[in-house]
């Protein structure tokens, strides 16, 4: 069973400062950042390009993982691969052969990821499972930070975690101190929060919080499913 990681995720950042915002997520002691990347096509939303993942590569050793919320990320995945992504990570419902795609990740030997949207059935990440090693759950609609967690996207969680048990699954929205149990407790192991860190008083102290409850609620439900 892989173990619980927390990625503070950049978009909730303070915009002014983005480099100390990176050095705070990593003196928090998060696993990695999250970086979302948005076309204004895919999702009504602009973010952030290849040179935000740049200045990061620069600014933090921790890991960097991209979510890209772009229609074409056959033609994105390269300039964010060039730019240091250690993870990438396209949507199902994106406009690509994602096979194809994540041939492209796996050959540059970075993480391969795919993200489904809420409503998006787990079907089609069986079939990719021997190219994956990521699935990203979206537990609010993808765009905008600062939505509220949507629940009925957890027994897509259960399932993944049961047909792929060695899987690292994330989740993506609405995560806090209450959602993120509730996801690790469904069999996710990546806990991807925005506003909850970077708002926390002590980010610090959340980072550590989140990972200790969420690897007990992940180790009850290991030995609950083997008994
Ligand atoms: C939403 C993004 C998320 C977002 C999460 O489209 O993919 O990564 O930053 O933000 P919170 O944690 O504030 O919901
Ligand atoms: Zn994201």
């Amino acid at each position: 069973m892989p173990h619980i990681q927390i990625m503070p995720s950049i978009l909730a950042a303070n915009k002014g400062h983005l480099a100390d915002e990176c050095r705070r997520a990593e003196d928090a002691g998060a696993d990695g950042i999250h970086i979302d990347i948005m076309d204004g096509h895919f999702v009504p939303n602009l973010s952030m390009g290849p040179d935000f993942v740049r200045m990061a590569k620069d600014a933090v050793s921790i890991h960097l993982s991209v979510h890209l919320m772009v229609s074409q990320p056959d033609f994105f995945a390269e300039p964010f691969l060039d730019a240091g992504s250690d993870t990438l990570i396209l949507h199902i419902e994106a406009n690509c052969d994602p096979s194809l795609v994540l041939k492209g990740i796996r050959d540059r030997e970075k993480r391969a990821g795919i993200a489904l949207n809420p409503d998006t059935s787990a079907q089609p990440v069986f079939s990719l499972a021997g190219q994956l090693d990521e699935v990203l759950c979206m537990t609010v609609n993808p765009g905008f930070g600062g939505q509220s967690f949507i629940a009925s996207v957890l027994p897509k969680i259960t399932e993944i975690r049961r047909l792929l048990p060695d899987i690292d699954i994330s989740v993506d929205g609405g995560v806090d101190g209450v959602t993120g149990i509730q996801c690790a407790e469904a069999g996710a192991n990546i806990l991807i929060a925005g506003s909850y860190l970077y708002r926390s008083a002590e980010m610090s102290t959340s980072v550590r919080d989140l990972r200790a409850q969420g690897e007990s609620a992940l180790a009850k439900r290991g030995a609950s499913s083997q008994s």
